[in-house]
């Protein structure tokens, strides 16, 4: 369908237009290379797909300018860090006032916008009681952590394909030969993760139950829906499944709601119904500022207080000295009162569903192979059509050239998606026009390359 000759010519044209006009960005990124690992100041900002990243001047909304001066309609959104828009008003307001005017982030004393969070945590997910970390990377950590002490199981059970942060035990895949083996490129793995981990794919219960019955899995750690792989939704039946399975088998189940958060105000978990024993989260939460947070059933949470020996105060390894500091408590209570409320969401969704539909058209106009996935307020498209129903499908049909030059294309024309993979996010500050902007040229680009 794709002629390669043709995309591999539209790809050095892009490349060449993008290099012309970010020469300030190509300057700060040269000389950044002299003292920064990489060049840039955490290395997966490597991953830009016209060789060097866009320097950031300002970003307000849905709104981002460069340091050439280029605007934006940002549709990746900090890759859901910035779900709340950039520096949404309430959010700004609530970290001035606790860092400037009251003083004090790090001070080791909780202040009482914490209660409140967690109030509303609780509320929106359905768990009754919250901890903080400061990364949904230490969320999942910790809440792996609990699971195994209480439970008193070795291994935690994840999909193929998933991303949840960070953590050692979830860096592993099925082959295609269905061995579960570490992930390619995994750095410095402290043992060989399935000596910690058993792999399943997504929306095979027969797979899950042959894993649980080994008897030795503390948690399922599961996006309800996958998103790093593009967006698989659960089959009907498959989160039931999941619930009935862990449940016969003394398994826990963890929702991480991290990305999926964009189903609505209380995620996944609360639009379908769901009923996890614990609940992760971090990113869009403290609306710009850093935190994560884990919510714990009742059940859970007397399993863990009925264990006198944990150490859960010093250095029993749950914990960091900044988690839940008093400047994204403040930032998570303005972010979640006053900026992504339930009548936000109601907006962001039917954005995503107009994004959604416009990108069907063009697929449908040119008879593209590929499918386009909504979950909420983000929505992305694929490669593949049927939309694959796991992530082993989802990884064979990676078109990393492809995916590069409809990433610079949009760029060039002012349109930015997320750097992985091609996911689009609506914010409260997202407008039908700035929809309609990406369909114009993303249709551009589809008609350059196959009209
Ligand atoms: C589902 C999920 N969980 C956890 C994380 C980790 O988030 P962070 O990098 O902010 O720790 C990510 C990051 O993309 C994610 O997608």
């Amino acid at each position: 369908m794709i002629d390669r000759t043709r995309l591999a010519e539209l790809l050095d044209r892009e490349r060449d237009l993008f290099r012309r006009r970010n020469p300030r960005s190509a300057a700060a990124y040269a000389q950044a290379r002299e003292h920064l690992f990489g060049g840039v100041p955490m290395t997966w900002m490597n991953k830009a797909a016209a060789g060097f990243p866009l320097y950031l001047a300002e970003a307000r909304g849905a709104r981002v300018t460069d340091v050439d001066g280029n605007e934006y309609v940002d549709l990746c959104l900090g890759d859901t860090g910035a779900m709340a828009g950039h520096s949404p008003e309430p959010t700004v307001q609530a970290v001035s006032e606790q860092f400037g005017r009251r003083g004090g982030a790090t001070v080791m004393m909780p202040t009482e916008d914490a209660a409140w969070v967690g109030g509303e945590l609780a509320r929106r997910f359905g768990l009754p009681y919250w901890s903080f970390s400061l990364t949904a990377t230490d969320a999942n950590r910790w809440a792996i952590r609990l699971a195994r002490a209480v439970t008193g199981r070795p291994k935690i059970l994840v999909y193929s394909y998933c991303y949840h942060g960070s953590v050692d035990e979830v860096l592993l895949v099925v082959d295609p030969d269905g061995e579960q083996v570490s992930r390619e490129g995994n750095v410095g793995a402290p043992v060989d993760p399935t000596v910690t981990t058993r792999v399943v794919e997504f929306n095979d219960l027969e797979a899950l139950e042959r894993e649980l019955a080994h008897g030795d899995v503390a948690v399922v750690l599961m996006e309800p829906a996958l998103t790093n792989i593009g967006i698989v939704l659960p089959e009907p039946g498959y989160l039931r499944g999941v619930r009935e399975l862990t449940r016969a088998h003394g398994t826990l189940l963890i929702n991480d709601e991290t990305h999926t958060f964009s189903a609505g105000p209380g995620g996944c978990t609360r639009a379908w119904d769901l009923d996890p024993d614990i609940v992760t989260i971090g990113k869009a939460i403290g609306g710009g500022i850093p935190t994560g947070a884990y919510g714990l059933s009742g059940e859970v949470a007397a399993r863990v207080e009925a264990m006198p020996g944990l150490d859960l105060v010093d250095v029993g390894g749950v914990g960091g000295t900044l988690a839940g500091n008093a400047l994204s408590v403040a930032a998570m209570r303005a972010t979640l009162e006053q900026v992504l409320t339930d009548e936000a969401f109601t907006r962001m969704i039917e954005l995503a569903t107009r994004f959604t539909e416009g990108v069907q058209a063009v697929i449908d106009e040119h008879r593209l192979p590929w499918s386009v996935t909504q979950l909420g307020a983000r929505s992305e498209y694929r490669f593949a059509s049927p939309a694959p129903r796991n992530g082993g499908q989802s990884n064979a049909v990676a078109d990393p050239d492809l995916e590069d030059y409809l990433h610079i294309y949009l760029a060039n024309r002012g349109v930015l998606l997320t750097p992985f993979h091609n996911m689009a996010l609506m914010c409260p500050a997202t407008t039908a026009a700035d929809v309609d902007r990406h369909h114009e040229v993303f249709a551009g680009a589809v008609r350059d390359l196959v009209g």
